[in-house]
């Protein structure tokens, strides 16, 4: 057995005995928490090792030129999909960075999707392989939740909150527990549910921050992008930031 497949065999094994205790009502909220999270790495690492296996080299051979990474069940016409998770074109964790030829892209496209990859180790990386991917003159485009936009009206009250509330969380467990305005910064920052298909925040951005994220990988321009809904989720248009990275 060779060490690939005796690693899979033990992740599964792991994942198992996770179920298992995640089933066992003595096991306690704090663990439960930390299996939950564990179970939803394991079920990554079984589709990216599943995806791995159909392309040992990394790289998918027939290069797609307009790549949307994290995209979920949002489609855009013409765009290869690459998520984590189904449904998508291809399952790939971007953390072990992009399954494609250097300079062969011309649009990689991703909202709501960076903040949900930890910082600085894989959102740098996600970023340098962004400049590698890329054709010269391909853009880079990137949306996420506007830190800057929850924090402008910060000291305020919870009414102020409402919109954002009913606007991302209405349909969410955790929509009773926004009781404060500081209780929505906390979701911004490190949104986090006990629910357990939901991916928390890792980490908050503003213009500043990825100007400084995709500058520091080697884009000669970072420019706000104007929101173009052909392109991008409508109901993302409200209170993110969107640049378009310009290799
Ligand atoms: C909040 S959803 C956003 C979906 C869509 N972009 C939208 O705006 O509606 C975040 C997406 O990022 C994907 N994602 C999170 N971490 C990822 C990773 N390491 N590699 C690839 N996709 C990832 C999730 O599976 C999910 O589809």
């Amino acid at each position: 057995m060779n060490n690939h497949i005796a690693n899979s065999t033990s992740i599964d094994r792991l994942g198992e005995q996770i179920a298992a205790l995640l089933a066992d009502p003595a096991t306690t909220h704090g663990l439960a928490r930390t299996l939950r999270a564990t179970a939803k790495e394991i079920e990554l690492s079984r589709h990216h090792r599943a995806s791995q296996r159909a392309f040992p080299s990394g790289r998918i051979e027939a290069a797609p030129k307009h790549i949307q990474v994290g995209g979920g069940a949002h489609r855009i016409d013409g765009f290869f999909n690459i998520d984590a998770a189904p449904p998508a074109d291809l399952l790939w964790d971007v953390r072990e960075g992009l399954p494609l030829q250097d300079n062969t892209v011309e649009v990689l496209f991703s909202e709501h999707f960076l903040e949900h990859i930890d910082y600085p180790m894989s959102a740098k990386h996600y970023a340098c392989e962004a400049h590698r991917v890329l054709t010269p003159g391909g853009q880079l485009i990137t949306g996420v939740p506007d830190a800057a936009h929850v924090l402008s009206r910060y000291p305020t009250g919870p009414e102020q909150a409402e919109e954002m509330v009913d606007r991302w969380y209405a349909k969410r467990t955790c929509r009773q527990d926004i009781n404060t305005y500081l209780d929505l910064i906390n979701y911004v920052f490190r949104d986090q549910d006990d629910d357990p298909a939901y991916t928390p925040h890792l980490w908050a951005y503003d213009l500043d921050k990825l100007r400084q994220l995709f500058t520091e990988a080697g884009f000669k321009t970072v420019e706000p992008w104007a929101f173009d809904p052909t392109m991008a989720n409508a109901k993302r248009e409200w209170a993110s930031v969107y640049v378009v990275a310009t290799r």
